[in-house]
């Protein structure tokens, strides 16, 4: 049996990618094996920011000199670079047999087999634009107790530094059908917890028209869109779902609309990501952001008024071209003014094909490297009292699994997002519950707790070891360096 490894770069979208690559080679009856002794290696990358893409470039060289003693070897890159380089990445770099884009996965195996028969590298980046297909996760029970679906994808926004419309595509929404189907799917299989996902994740609406419009709702509104009416269909139809999240809106889409579905629909967690790139208007226009901060401020602000307790977390670019001191004070600012309880921070990395390759990367190196670390000391801070004053609580804690780190410990997160690690729950199984949890410290990222005496007591007694369904998701934001 051909074995195969998969190492993934870059955000949700890819990890979700890489899963359905790993069900597209199981099913064409690959194996898993580690990456130093697979027949074929797949890389699947990213191109948002150059760190990313010279990963790519430095793990293709390791790999051409793994190939001389190892003659069999394929090597596939697949993801944003491989979209965006083609032909380039096999005429530049040694030893890649195909390059794949993110719309070509299920075609791997057939392209793998044609390798084999002795094909020439092999480059495949044909966008679905016609008739988008949507990669379903397969149900398997007991897989993992949280996870992704995809209602669209591809990207109509043109923020001026950011290449995901030309690596991704233009925006392509799934049927909510579709949708509510794989969710209650997912649900039936023990599945808690769902992240939808795609690029500007609430500009969704339904090709198929199936959706009654939402409360709220203003037609002709150019930022109004169904994610609203979607998420009510979803509530409404898997009853049994614990949890809905999302991830990444755009804020422009942060219509009553969706504020109002967030104070309705319980199954919603009380936490949004909300990228807000900047807090000067004058960056934020070059940006191509169409929103302002008091834009920003106001629906954010509305948000959290409609769902008391309710967290946002954001993105942030510094050192885009132009960012004055005064600038980056006003990010500080709306940082300050809107209380993130976490944020990715990025230095600002120049990309082709974007509209801000026009303007002058005119930021040094050390400039942005001081500028994220006086915004990461920030948002720490924010997080750090925000994490401590919940010291001596009860949260509510759906788990996901022993945590590897900790040995003993479960851990899973609170509908807010907080992570906590939860003792007293020695020789019980826990995983995919929702327990109390007496909250005992704060660490720099997370919360320690102790399983209450009620949730020991309905707990079930672990019977064989249970293997960590955690993921290794950067999703509670918190500081992260670009
Ligand atoms: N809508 C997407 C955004 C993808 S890019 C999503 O679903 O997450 C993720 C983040 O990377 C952006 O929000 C932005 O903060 C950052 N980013 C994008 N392009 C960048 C660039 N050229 N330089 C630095 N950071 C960038
Ligand atoms: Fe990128 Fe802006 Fe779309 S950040 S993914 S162009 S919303």
């Amino acid at each position: 049996m051909p074995s195969y490894a998969i190492t993934t770069f870059g955000c949700q979208m890819n990890v979700h990618d890489s899963e359905r690559m790993h069900e597209v080679l199981r099913g064409a009856g690959y194996a898993e094996a580690d990456a130093g002794v697979a027949d074929v290696i797949v890389l699947n990358t990213c191109s948002v920011r150059e760190k990313a893409e010279q990963k790519l470039r430095s793990e293709v060289g390791r790999l051409a000199k793994q190939k001389r003693n190892q003659r069999d070897l394929v090597v596939v890159v697949a993801g944003c670079v491989a979209q965006q380089e083609g032909e380039r990445l096999v005429k530049q770099l040694q030893g890649i047999d195909l390059v794949l884009g993110p719309d070509n996965i299920p075609e791997l195996p057939r392209l793998l087999e044609e390798l084999a028969l002795g094909a020439p590298p092999t480059v495949r980046t044909v966008f679905d634009t016609e008739t988008p297909k949507f990669l379903t996760a397969l149900s398997v029970a007991g897989a993992s107790k949280t996870a992704f679906v995809t209602i669209m994808k591809g990207c109509d926004e043109r923020c001026s530094f950011c290449i995901v419309p030309y690596t991704r595509g233009p925006e392509r929404y799934r049927p909510s059908g579709e949708i509510v189907a794989e969710i209650a799917a997912l649900v039936a299989v023990g599945v808690r917890e769902i992240t939808l996902l795609g690029q500007t994740v609430n500009s969704y609406t339904d090709p198929t028209k199936a959706l009654p419009p939402a409360p709220d709702a203003t037609p002709g509104d150019p930022d109004e869109s169904e994610f609203a009416a979607l998420l009510r269909a979803i509530a409404d139809r898997v009853p049994e779902l614990m949890r809905l999240r999302y991830t990444s809106p755009h804020p422009r889409h942060l219509t009553r609309s969706l504020i109002r579905a967030h104070a309705e629909v319980a199954v919603l967690a009380r936490h949004v990501h909300m990228p807000v790139q900047s807090g000067s208007d004058r960056l934020l226009k070059r940006m191509i952001r169409r929103y302002s901060r008091a834009e920003y401020v106001e629906r954010t602000s509305a948000l959290v008024a409609a769902v008391p307790g309710l967290t946002l977390s954001t993105d942030i670019i510094v050192g885009f071209p132009g960012e004055t001191e005064e600038d980056f004070d006003a990010t500080l600012s709306l940082v300050r003014e809107v209380g993130f309880k976490g944020l990715f921070g990025f230095k600002y990395s120049e990309r082709p094909f974007t509209p801000a390759r026009k303007l002058q990367d005119d930021v040094t190196e050390a400039v942005k490297s001081e500028r994220l670390a006086r915004l990461f000391e920030l948002s720490e801070s924010l997080l750090g009292a925000h994490l401590t004053s919940l010291i001596g609580s009860t949260q509510r804690v759906l788990v996901e699994g022993l945590d590897k780190e900790r040995g003993e410990l479960w851990s899973g997160r609170t509908d807010r997002h907080e992570i906590v690690h939860i003792s007293g729950a020695a020789g019980l199984d826990l995983a995919g519950d929702v327990v109390d949890a007496d909250i005992t410290r704060s660490n720099k990222h997370s919360l320690q707790g102790e399983l209450t005496a009620s949730a020991r007591g309905s707990a079930r007694p672990r019977t064989a070891p249970e293997k960590s369904a955690r993921r290794s998701l950067p999703l509670v934001a918190i500081a992260e360096g670009a």
